[in-house]
Protein backbone atom coordinates (compact mmCIF):
# COMPACT_ATOMS: atom_id res chain seq x y z
CA UNK A 1 0.00 0.00 0.00
CA UNK A 2 2.61 2.41 0.75
CA UNK A 3 4.43 2.14 -2.83
CA UNK A 4 0.61 2.27 -4.38
CA UNK A 5 0.29 5.58 -2.29
CA UNK A 6 3.39 7.35 -3.34
CA UNK A 7 3.28 6.23 -6.44
CA UNK A 8 -0.04 6.79 -7.82
CA UNK A 9 0.19 10.55 -9.62
CA UNK A 10 -1.82 13.20 -7.88
CA UNK A 11 -1.88 16.85 -7.04
CA UNK A 12 -2.11 19.00 -4.46
CA UNK A 13 -4.08 21.62 -4.01
CA UNK A 14 -3.91 23.16 -0.70
CA UNK A 15 0.06 23.91 0.33
CA UNK A 16 1.24 27.41 2.03
CA UNK A 17 4.32 27.48 0.63
CA UNK A 18 5.75 29.02 4.30
CA UNK A 19 4.47 26.39 5.47
CA UNK A 20 6.72 23.71 3.98
CA UNK A 21 9.40 25.65 5.94
CA UNK A 22 11.63 23.65 7.94
CA UNK A 23 13.27 23.87 10.97
CA UNK A 24 16.36 22.94 9.90
CA UNK A 25 15.86 25.56 6.53
CA UNK A 26 14.93 28.03 9.53
CA UNK A 27 18.36 27.94 11.35
CA UNK A 28 19.70 28.20 8.46
CA UNK A 29 18.16 31.07 6.54
CA UNK A 30 18.08 32.71 10.37
CA UNK A 31 21.83 32.48 10.48
CA UNK A 32 22.66 33.75 6.85
CA UNK A 33 20.02 36.81 7.40
CA UNK A 34 21.04 37.49 11.04
CA UNK A 35 17.75 36.80 12.19
CA UNK A 36 16.99 36.22 16.02
CA UNK A 37 15.26 33.03 17.09
CA UNK A 38 13.49 32.48 20.02
CA UNK A 39 14.45 29.14 20.42
CA UNK A 40 17.95 28.08 20.68
CA UNK A 41 17.94 24.99 18.51
CA UNK A 42 16.65 23.06 15.73
CA UNK A 43 15.17 20.37 18.30
CA UNK A 44 13.60 23.13 20.29
CA UNK A 45 12.05 25.01 17.77
CA UNK A 46 10.46 21.23 16.60
CA UNK A 47 9.44 20.56 20.40
CA UNK A 48 7.51 23.79 20.14
CA UNK A 49 5.13 22.65 17.30
CA UNK A 50 2.70 21.64 19.96
CA UNK A 51 -0.68 23.61 19.25
CA UNK A 52 -3.87 24.20 20.54
CA UNK A 53 -5.93 25.24 17.84
CA UNK A 54 -5.60 27.36 14.87
CA UNK A 55 -4.60 30.51 16.36
CA UNK A 56 -1.56 28.99 18.59
CA UNK A 57 -0.02 27.80 15.22
CA UNK A 58 -0.28 30.94 13.63
CA UNK A 59 1.45 32.78 15.99
CA UNK A 60 4.36 30.07 15.61
CA UNK A 61 4.04 30.10 11.50
CA UNK A 62 4.37 33.72 11.04
CA UNK A 63 7.28 33.83 13.67
CA UNK A 64 8.78 31.62 11.16
CA UNK A 65 8.27 33.67 8.16
CA UNK A 66 10.55 35.92 9.45
CA UNK A 67 13.70 34.03 7.80
CA UNK A 68 12.15 34.79 4.74
CA UNK A 69 14.23 38.14 3.52
CA UNK A 70 15.53 37.81 -0.25
CA UNK A 71 14.24 35.93 -3.59
CA UNK A 72 16.20 33.66 -3.23
CA UNK A 73 14.85 32.51 0.19
CA UNK A 74 11.62 32.09 -1.48
CA UNK A 75 13.30 30.11 -4.60
CA UNK A 76 14.83 27.92 -2.21
CA UNK A 77 11.93 26.83 0.41
CA UNK A 78 9.92 26.26 -2.76
CA UNK A 79 12.46 23.99 -4.87
CA UNK A 80 13.01 22.12 -1.44
CA UNK A 81 9.24 21.65 -1.13
CA UNK A 82 8.80 20.61 -5.22
CA UNK A 83 11.56 18.00 -4.75
CA UNK A 84 9.61 16.92 -1.72
CA UNK A 85 6.78 16.56 -3.43
CA UNK A 86 7.65 14.50 -6.47
CA UNK A 87 9.42 12.12 -4.08
CA UNK A 88 5.68 11.59 -3.00
CA UNK A 89 4.33 11.24 -6.65
CA UNK A 90 2.80 14.70 -7.40
CA UNK A 91 2.59 15.84 -11.12
CA UNK A 92 0.83 19.18 -9.88
CA UNK A 93 1.07 21.55 -7.14
CA UNK A 94 -1.30 24.34 -6.71
CA UNK A 95 0.64 26.48 -4.16
CA UNK A 96 -0.17 29.24 -1.51
CA UNK A 97 1.56 32.12 -0.50
CA UNK A 98 0.76 35.01 2.18
CA UNK A 99 1.87 38.13 0.75
CA UNK A 100 0.61 40.32 3.26
CA UNK A 101 3.08 38.28 5.53
CA UNK A 102 6.06 39.24 3.53
CA UNK A 103 4.84 43.19 2.55
CA UNK A 104 4.45 43.93 5.82
CA UNK A 105 8.24 43.17 6.93
CA UNK A 106 9.40 45.65 4.33
CA UNK A 107 10.18 42.62 1.72
CA UNK A 108 8.04 43.72 -1.98
CA UNK A 109 5.53 41.84 -3.05
CA UNK A 110 7.50 41.18 -6.57
CA UNK A 111 10.52 39.45 -4.94
CA UNK A 112 8.11 36.97 -3.33
CA UNK A 113 6.88 35.82 -6.48
CA UNK A 114 9.73 36.08 -8.70
CA UNK A 115 11.74 33.64 -6.19
CA UNK A 116 8.37 31.43 -5.92
CA UNK A 117 7.61 31.69 -9.52
CA UNK A 118 11.66 31.12 -10.11
CA UNK A 119 11.65 27.97 -8.02
CA UNK A 120 7.66 26.86 -10.03
CA UNK A 121 8.79 26.78 -13.64
CA UNK A 122 12.58 25.12 -12.63
CA UNK A 123 10.46 22.10 -11.44
CA UNK A 124 8.24 22.01 -14.22
CA UNK A 125 11.12 21.89 -16.49
CA UNK A 126 13.10 19.60 -14.26
CA UNK A 127 10.75 17.28 -12.14
CA UNK A 128 8.14 17.60 -14.62
CA UNK A 129 5.37 19.29 -12.18
CA UNK A 130 3.12 21.82 -13.50
CA UNK A 131 1.49 24.43 -11.14
CA UNK A 132 -0.58 27.40 -10.35
CA UNK A 133 0.61 29.84 -8.11
CA UNK A 134 -2.69 31.42 -5.12
CA UNK A 135 -1.92 34.45 -3.15
CA UNK A 136 -4.01 34.53 0.30
CA UNK A 137 -5.18 37.35 1.59
CA UNK A 138 -4.79 37.57 5.34
CA UNK A 139 -8.38 37.24 6.92
CA UNK A 140 -7.50 38.64 10.20
CA UNK A 141 -6.57 41.73 8.82
CA UNK A 142 -8.84 44.16 6.82
CA UNK A 143 -10.65 44.39 3.58
CA UNK A 144 -9.15 47.36 3.21
CA UNK A 145 -5.93 45.82 3.77
CA UNK A 146 -6.88 43.03 0.94
CA UNK A 147 -7.61 45.40 -1.51
CA UNK A 148 -4.29 47.66 -1.50
CA UNK A 149 -2.71 43.96 -1.74
CA UNK A 150 -4.76 42.95 -4.55
CA UNK A 151 -3.95 46.06 -6.33
CA UNK A 152 0.06 45.23 -5.81
CA UNK A 153 -0.42 41.87 -7.32
CA UNK A 154 -1.67 43.32 -10.74
CA UNK A 155 1.44 44.19 -12.06
CA UNK A 156 2.44 40.62 -11.54
CA UNK A 157 -0.46 39.04 -12.81
CA UNK A 158 1.06 36.92 -15.42
CA UNK A 159 2.40 34.87 -12.46
CA UNK A 160 -0.66 34.78 -10.59
CA UNK A 161 -3.35 32.35 -11.56
CA UNK A 162 -5.79 32.55 -8.31
CA UNK A 163 -6.56 34.32 -5.24
CA UNK A 164 -7.56 32.37 -1.63
CA UNK A 165 -8.51 33.05 2.18
CA UNK A 166 -6.22 32.30 5.12
CA UNK A 167 -5.31 33.12 8.36
CA UNK A 168 -7.49 33.08 12.06
CA UNK A 169 -11.09 31.72 10.92
CA UNK A 170 -13.49 32.56 13.93
CA UNK A 171 -14.71 35.96 13.90
CA UNK A 172 -13.75 36.46 10.35
CA UNK A 173 -16.37 35.35 8.03
CA UNK A 174 -16.39 35.02 4.10
CA UNK A 175 -18.64 38.20 3.69
CA UNK A 176 -16.13 40.72 5.36
CA UNK A 177 -14.04 39.88 1.50
CA UNK A 178 -16.68 40.45 -0.51
CA UNK A 179 -15.40 43.29 -2.92
CA UNK A 180 -11.95 42.03 -3.11
CA UNK A 181 -13.18 38.48 -3.97
CA UNK A 182 -15.67 40.52 -6.64
CA UNK A 183 -12.63 42.45 -8.16
CA UNK A 184 -10.43 38.97 -8.42
CA UNK A 185 -13.29 37.03 -10.10
CA UNK A 186 -14.52 40.10 -12.56
CA UNK A 187 -10.42 40.32 -13.29
CA UNK A 188 -10.49 37.04 -14.52
CA UNK A 189 -9.19 35.21 -11.60
CA UNK A 190 -10.77 31.57 -9.70
CA UNK A 191 -10.85 31.95 -6.27
CA UNK A 192 -10.83 29.74 -3.03
CA UNK A 193 -11.04 29.78 -0.11
CA UNK A 194 -10.46 28.18 3.47
CA UNK A 195 -13.89 27.90 5.23
CA UNK A 196 -15.04 25.32 7.69
CA UNK A 197 -12.15 24.30 9.19
CA UNK A 198 -12.80 25.80 12.62
CA UNK A 199 -15.67 28.25 11.44
CA UNK A 200 -19.41 26.91 11.30
CA UNK A 201 -20.97 25.63 7.98
CA UNK A 202 -22.63 28.97 7.47
CA UNK A 203 -18.77 30.75 6.86
CA UNK A 204 -18.46 27.81 4.19
CA UNK A 205 -22.27 28.59 2.83
CA UNK A 206 -20.40 32.44 2.50
CA UNK A 207 -18.10 31.23 0.60
CA UNK A 208 -20.09 29.56 -1.81
CA UNK A 209 -22.88 31.80 -2.22
CA UNK A 210 -20.81 35.54 -1.60
CA UNK A 211 -17.19 34.82 -2.70
CA UNK A 212 -18.04 32.31 -5.29
CA UNK A 213 -15.06 30.27 -4.84
CA UNK A 214 -13.88 27.38 -6.77
CA UNK A 215 -13.19 24.84 -3.78
CA UNK A 216 -13.38 25.20 -0.29
CA UNK A 217 -10.25 24.56 1.71
CA UNK A 218 -10.73 22.28 4.72
CA UNK A 219 -14.65 22.59 4.75
CA UNK A 220 -15.15 19.87 6.99
CA UNK A 221 -17.46 21.24 9.37
CA UNK A 222 -19.87 20.85 6.52
CA UNK A 223 -21.19 17.98 8.13
CA UNK A 224 -23.12 19.61 11.00
CA UNK A 225 -25.36 20.92 8.21
CA UNK A 226 -27.15 18.12 5.89
CA UNK A 227 -28.46 20.25 3.74
CA UNK A 228 -24.94 21.72 2.93
CA UNK A 229 -23.29 18.13 2.57
CA UNK A 230 -25.94 17.35 -0.10
CA UNK A 231 -25.14 20.80 -1.97
CA UNK A 232 -21.42 20.23 -1.80
CA UNK A 233 -22.40 16.30 -3.39
CA UNK A 234 -24.63 17.90 -5.87
CA UNK A 235 -22.27 20.50 -6.71
CA UNK A 236 -18.93 19.03 -6.71
CA UNK A 237 -17.16 21.95 -5.36
CA UNK A 238 -14.05 20.20 -4.05
CA UNK A 239 -13.14 20.09 -0.70
CA UNK A 240 -9.09 20.42 0.08
CA UNK A 241 -8.63 18.06 3.15
CA UNK A 242 -5.77 18.61 5.32
CA UNK A 243 -6.11 15.08 7.82
CA UNK A 244 -2.87 15.63 9.89
CA UNK A 245 -3.61 19.66 10.08
CA UNK A 246 -7.09 19.03 11.37
CA UNK A 247 -5.46 16.23 14.39
CA UNK A 248 -2.67 18.84 14.67
CA UNK A 249 -4.66 21.97 15.53
CA UNK A 250 -7.34 19.57 17.22
CA UNK A 251 -10.32 20.27 14.45
CA UNK A 252 -10.56 16.23 14.80
CA UNK A 253 -9.31 14.04 18.54
CA UNK A 254 -8.17 11.06 16.40
CA UNK A 255 -7.29 10.21 12.74
CA UNK A 256 -10.30 7.41 13.70
CA UNK A 257 -12.76 10.10 14.14
CA UNK A 258 -12.38 12.09 10.88
CA UNK A 259 -14.71 12.10 7.87
CA UNK A 260 -12.91 12.24 5.30
CA UNK A 261 -13.79 8.52 4.39
CA UNK A 262 -17.47 9.61 5.49
CA UNK A 263 -17.86 12.64 3.07
CA UNK A 264 -16.05 10.65 0.61
CA UNK A 265 -18.29 7.99 0.14
CA UNK A 266 -21.10 10.47 -0.12
CA UNK A 267 -20.15 11.02 -3.20
CA UNK A 268 -18.02 14.96 -2.06
CA UNK A 269 -14.94 15.83 -4.32
CA UNK A 270 -12.81 15.31 -1.30
CA UNK A 271 -9.07 15.69 -1.73
CA UNK A 272 -6.05 15.02 0.68
CA UNK A 273 -3.33 17.66 0.89
CA UNK A 274 -0.37 18.12 3.89
CA UNK A 275 -1.35 22.28 4.25
CA UNK A 276 2.01 23.08 6.32
CA UNK A 277 3.86 19.77 5.98
CA UNK A 278 6.73 21.06 8.10
CA UNK A 279 4.53 21.65 11.03
CA UNK A 280 2.45 19.32 11.10
CA UNK A 281 4.84 16.40 10.64
CA UNK A 282 4.21 15.00 6.96
CA UNK A 283 3.78 15.56 3.18
CA UNK A 284 0.97 14.72 0.80
CA UNK A 285 2.01 11.02 1.10
CA UNK A 286 2.08 10.44 4.77
CA UNK A 287 -1.52 12.27 4.94
CA UNK A 288 -2.87 9.64 2.19
CA UNK A 289 -1.25 7.09 4.39
CA UNK A 290 -2.30 7.81 7.39
CA UNK A 291 -6.17 8.25 6.98
CA UNK A 292 -5.83 5.39 4.70
CA UNK A 293 -4.54 3.21 8.10
CA UNK A 294 -6.90 4.89 10.16
CA UNK A 295 -10.34 4.84 8.22
CA UNK A 296 -9.02 1.87 6.19
CA UNK A 297 -8.89 3.02 2.72
CA UNK A 298 -8.94 0.80 0.05
CA UNK A 299 -6.50 1.24 -3.19
CA UNK A 300 -10.11 2.28 -5.18
CA UNK A 301 -10.35 4.84 -2.57
CA UNK A 302 -6.95 6.38 -3.11
CA UNK A 303 -7.40 6.32 -6.61
CA UNK A 304 -10.90 8.08 -6.42
CA UNK A 305 -8.59 10.67 -4.26
CA UNK A 306 -6.18 10.64 -6.38
CA UNK A 307 -8.46 11.44 -9.53
CA UNK A 308 -10.33 14.23 -7.56
CA UNK A 309 -6.65 15.65 -6.93
CA UNK A 310 -7.20 16.43 -10.50
CA UNK A 311 -10.57 17.31 -11.30
CA UNK A 312 -10.57 19.63 -9.07
CA UNK A 313 -7.46 21.25 -10.40
CA UNK A 314 -7.32 24.59 -12.24
CA UNK A 315 -5.81 22.53 -14.81
CA UNK A 316 -8.05 23.24 -18.08
CA UNK A 317 -9.47 20.01 -19.58
CA UNK A 318 -7.04 18.68 -22.13
CA UNK A 319 -4.59 18.91 -19.83
CA UNK A 320 -6.40 16.60 -16.69
CA UNK A 321 -7.28 13.93 -19.15
CA UNK A 322 -4.02 12.36 -19.77
CA UNK A 323 -2.84 12.83 -16.02
CA UNK A 324 -6.92 11.03 -15.44
CA UNK A 325 -5.61 8.26 -18.01
CA UNK A 326 -2.62 8.02 -16.25
CA UNK A 327 -4.22 7.22 -12.81
CA UNK A 328 -6.29 4.79 -14.43
CA UNK A 329 -3.23 2.72 -16.07
CA UNK A 330 -1.55 3.05 -12.52
CA UNK A 331 -4.75 1.46 -10.81
CA UNK A 332 -5.50 -1.44 -13.04
CA UNK A 333 -1.64 -2.39 -12.79
CA UNK A 334 -1.36 -2.69 -9.11
N1 LIG B 1 -2.36 29.49 7.03
C1 LIG B 1 -1.53 28.44 6.95
N2 LIG B 1 -2.16 27.31 7.29
C2 LIG B 1 -3.44 27.65 7.59
C3 LIG B 1 -4.59 26.94 8.00
N3 LIG B 1 -4.57 25.62 8.20
N4 LIG B 1 -5.72 27.62 8.23
C4 LIG B 1 -5.75 28.93 8.05
N5 LIG B 1 -4.71 29.65 7.67
C5 LIG B 1 -3.55 29.03 7.42
ZN1 LIG C 1 -4.49 25.95 4.81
Amino acid sequence: MERFVRGIPKAELHLHIEGSLEPAMVFALAAKNAVRLAYPSIEALREAYRFENLQSFLDIYYAGADVLRTEDDFYLMTLAYLERAQHDGVVHVEIFFDPQTHTLRGISYAAVVQGISRALSQGQQRLGISYRLIPCFLRHLSAEDAMRTFEQALPLRKLIHGFGLDSSESGNPPAKFAEVFARARAAGFPVVAHAGEEGPPEYIQQALDILQVARIDHGVRCEADPALVERLARTQVPLTVCPLSNIKLKVFDRLEDHNLKRLLDRGLCVTVNSDDPAYFGGYIADNLLAVQQALHLSHADIAQLAANSIRASFLDQSEQAPLLARIDVYASAH
